[in-house]
């Protein structure tokens, strides 16, 4: 079951059918789109509700995802989970008002610690289109690994990306940010 996790500024929870208008406005900025693998562009309101429908919060840890929403704004992007052998890739995007605020930092830190918390993998996985350093950043700052380089579809580019592979370990995150730590903001 996909649970609702609670940091200082934001709430993770289970998406709902109502998130399909923000969805879709943050998504349709190929600054947001062009950055993940699976998502087309432009993105309609239709692909938002699509999406939702498949949406159910008994899923199991590797295929959750959580609506992130800012304390006294609302819906301000999406954290999620798809499953890769025995575990998963967690993916990430957040509607541009809202970059560089440290909002993406915080909300991986708690996604992340649940993951571990809920499952007995010892591994994680994720990366980044070659270009995108903001993403790598919070990766690294996680103590996720590069571990090499692939190609990727980039589904609203239309285009195969060089992709920088990454990978988290539980025993690194857990050296890397103890209990006190995992929930707080971005400057903890
Ligand atoms: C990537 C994204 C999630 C970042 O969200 P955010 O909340 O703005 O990120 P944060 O503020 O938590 O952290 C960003 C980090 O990148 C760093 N950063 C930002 N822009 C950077 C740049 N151009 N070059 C290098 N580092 C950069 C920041 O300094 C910060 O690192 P620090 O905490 O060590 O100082 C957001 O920009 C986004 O949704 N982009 C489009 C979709 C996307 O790229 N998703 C990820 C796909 S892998």
């Amino acid at each position: 079951m996909t649970p609702t996790l609670v940091t200082d500024r934001l709430i993770l929870r289970p998406p709902q059918q109502g998130d399909a208008e923000p969805i879709a406005r943050f998504l349709n900025d190929i600054e947001v789109s062009g950055n993940l693998a699976r998502v087309p562009f432009p993105y309609h309101l239709s692909d938002a509700r699509a999406w939702l429908r498949t949406q159910r919060p008994d899923l199991s840890p590797q295929e959750a995802n959580f609506s992130i929403e800012l304390a006294d704004v609302g819906y301000v992007g999406h954290i999620g989970y798809q499953p890769a052998g025995d575990t998963a890739v967690i993916g990430y995007w957040l509607g541009k008002p809202h970059w560089g605020r440290g909002i993406m930092t915080e909300a991986a830190r708690a996604a992340v610690n649940w993951y571990f918390a809920s499952t007995g993998a010892e591994v994680l996985y994720s990366g980044v289109f070659h270009f995108n350093a903001a993403s790598l950043a919070i990766q690294h700052r996680l103590g996720f690994t590069e571990t090499g380089r692939s190609t990727l579809l980039c589904l609203a580019r239309n285009a195969e990306l060089e992709h920088i592979d990454t990978i988290l370990t539980r025993e690194r995150f857990l050296e890397t940010w103890p209990p006190a730590l995992r929930l707080g903001n971005a400057a903890s």
